[in-house]
């Protein structure tokens, strides 16, 4: 690794004022300082090369003009039209299912919100529920005087014991079922669907219509398969379209959980602020377009100095789902080895995205991050100021804690940079371990939307530098196809035609 920070900043007396910037969203913004990463002036400018010779700007512009880039499913990648104000098919769908989670907000008869969905549709919504949590508390009591908050609760695993432990809190006379699946046959989710629907009959529930307490009140689904959710005896459906890909769905009815939790006005607020991004994404030079930089970063790091990983380091309790939707997000979109002709790729594809938020993780694993023998850029994500209500600790203790944890990022950061050599032996810091910090001025719907759109977009930018289709996932479907194969043979036991490994296994369990 050529580049020394210490050196590049020494040499460069404005090196922070160029590798930073703000981007303005609504009355908030988001900063971002680069300058902790091992690139310079000259790296950014053969950066910017590589991807004006990849066409990107080209295929940044097919995608808003929903030309069909998912090319092997035939499709266009319409995420962005979910947030885009003036498009006339979706706001309709947009504010029937915003009136319907207001018609939930005022229902003082509902408690409980629980969502049934995996992947895409569960990440997204779960990480944005806990992200703005002191818009989801409050709220509710707040604006019409309700005397108790709404509970959201996400069931995911196909793991029983996840459903069981939020059964066990709710009744059904007070729980709304969000069954959330863009295919409606996703196993897990089906599963999981049938079993909370056979918790809430024997608790007194009918399917037929016959009483209050009946599922057509209870459940809710969101998909684009109508008709499965129909069978399933589903009547009330939000709908979206094919070109919303699962892990891309937050801002259609998908986010319906978030919808209720933080109401139509701050919903709107939250698709105004990926926007935002959308349009900086679009119109801003290369040079100062940030999801092109870090997208180019990317790159740089994987293929240019090998580096394998990338940790996200939210400095912020409420993003702490972050890695999780990240991984899914990048994972999913750029783990692939062929390009978008099918073509084995010669170059490494997407790193692995891992991380937890501070300061926990300096508890954890920030002791191989700086002294570890690989190098590990770590993206904080931290937030200016505080917007949680203080509840039971008074804003001077908030200060404090925020102070705190602020002090903690910032200086986890100039460690890695600066290291420590004089101590020696196991006292030793090399240094020089990149890092970039991303700053919101406070979480609010707005910067919340803004921040997600970001990394959509660094996606896309690292996906078009490798010539891939970041819109499709085949690696998830042997897996499943396996799963279906396997399942009957745990109840008879067949193990014929099996590998020795799964026939081991499945004699072990039986
Ligand atoms: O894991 C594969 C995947 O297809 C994801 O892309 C998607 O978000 C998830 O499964 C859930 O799919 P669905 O919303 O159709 O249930």
């Amino acid at each position: 690794m050529s580049l020394h920070l210490k050196e590049s900043f020494a040499a460069d007396p404005q090196r922070f004022e160029h590798f930073s910037q703000s981007i303005s969203i609504g009355q908030h913004s988001i900063f971002c300082d680069l300058s902790k990463n091992l690139i310079d002036r000259k790296i950014e400018f053969t950066l910017i090369a590589r991807a004006a010779r990849a066409g990107l700007e080209a295929k940044r512009d097919a995608m808003f003009k929903s030309e069909a880039i998912n090319n092997t499913e035939d499709r266009a990648v319409g995420h962005i039209r979910l947030r885009d104000p003036q498009d006339a098919e979706v706001r309709p769908v947009l504010d029937t299912f915003l009136d319907y989670a207001e018609t939930i907000r005022a229902d003082d008869a509902i408690t409980d919100i629980i969502n049934i969905g995996i992947g895409g549709s569960d990440l997204g919504p779960a990480f944005a529920v806990r992200a703005l949590d002191q818009f989801v508390l409050y709220s509710k009591a707040m604006q019409i005087g309700a005397s108790k908050p709404i509970r959201y609760h996400f069931v995911s695993n196909v793991d029983g014991h996840e459903l069981s432990a939020v059964l066990r809190q709710c009744k059904p006379a007070s729980t709304l079922f969000i069954i959330a699946s863009k295919t409606f046959t996703t196993a897990e989710t089906m599963l999981n669907a049938a079993t909370a629907r056979a918790w809430f009959v024997a608790n007194g529930g009918t399917t037929d219509g016959s009483s209050a307490l009946d599922t057509s009140r209870h459940f809710c689904a969101v998909t684009t398969n109508s008709s499965a959710a129909k069978d399933f005896g589903i009547s009330t459906t939000f709908g979206f379209w094919d070109w919303v890909g699962g892990r891309y769905s937050i801002w259609s009815a998908i986010g319906l959980s978030l919808a209720i939790a933080i109401g139509d006005v701050a919903f709107r607020a939250f698709l105004a602020g990926a926007h935002a991004m959308d349009e900086h994404f679009k119109t801003a030079p290369l040079a100062q377009n940030l999801p092109v930089r870090l997208g180019l970063l990317d790159v740089y790091y994987r293929n240019d100095l090998k580096l394998t990983s990338r940790c996200i380091a939210p400095y912020s309790s409420a993003l702490g789902r972050l890695p999780a939707y990240l991984q899914q997000l990048e994972m999913e979109s750029n783990g692939k080895s062929v390009d978008s002709n099918g073509k084995p790729l010669t170059v490494s594809t997407s790193p692995v995205v891992w991380g937890e938020a501070g300061t926990n993780g300096q508890h954890a694993f920030f002791q191989m991050l700086h002294q570890g023998t690989d190098v590990i850029p770590v993206e904080f994500v931290a937030v200016k100021t505080p917007t949680y209500d203080t509840g039971n600790i008074n804003t001077a203790s908030q200060a404090k804690h925020h102070q705190a944890l602020l002090a903690n990022a910032l200086a986890q950061a100039q460690a890695l940079m600066l290291g420590h050599c004089d101590a020696g032996g196991h006292k030793n810091f090399a240094g020089n371990r990149p890092s970039t910090f991303i700053m919101l001025d406070a979480l609010t719907p707005e910067t919340l939307g803004a921040l997600i759109a970001l990394y959509e977009h660094r996606v896309f930018v690292s996906g078009v530098l490798w010539g891939i289709n970041s819109f499709d996932q085949f690696g998830v479907e042997l897996g499943k196809v396996l799963a279906k194969d396997i399942e009957p043979r745990l109840v008879s036991g067949d193990a014929s035609g099996l590998d020795a490994s799964t026939t081991g296994l499945l004699k072990a369990i039986n």
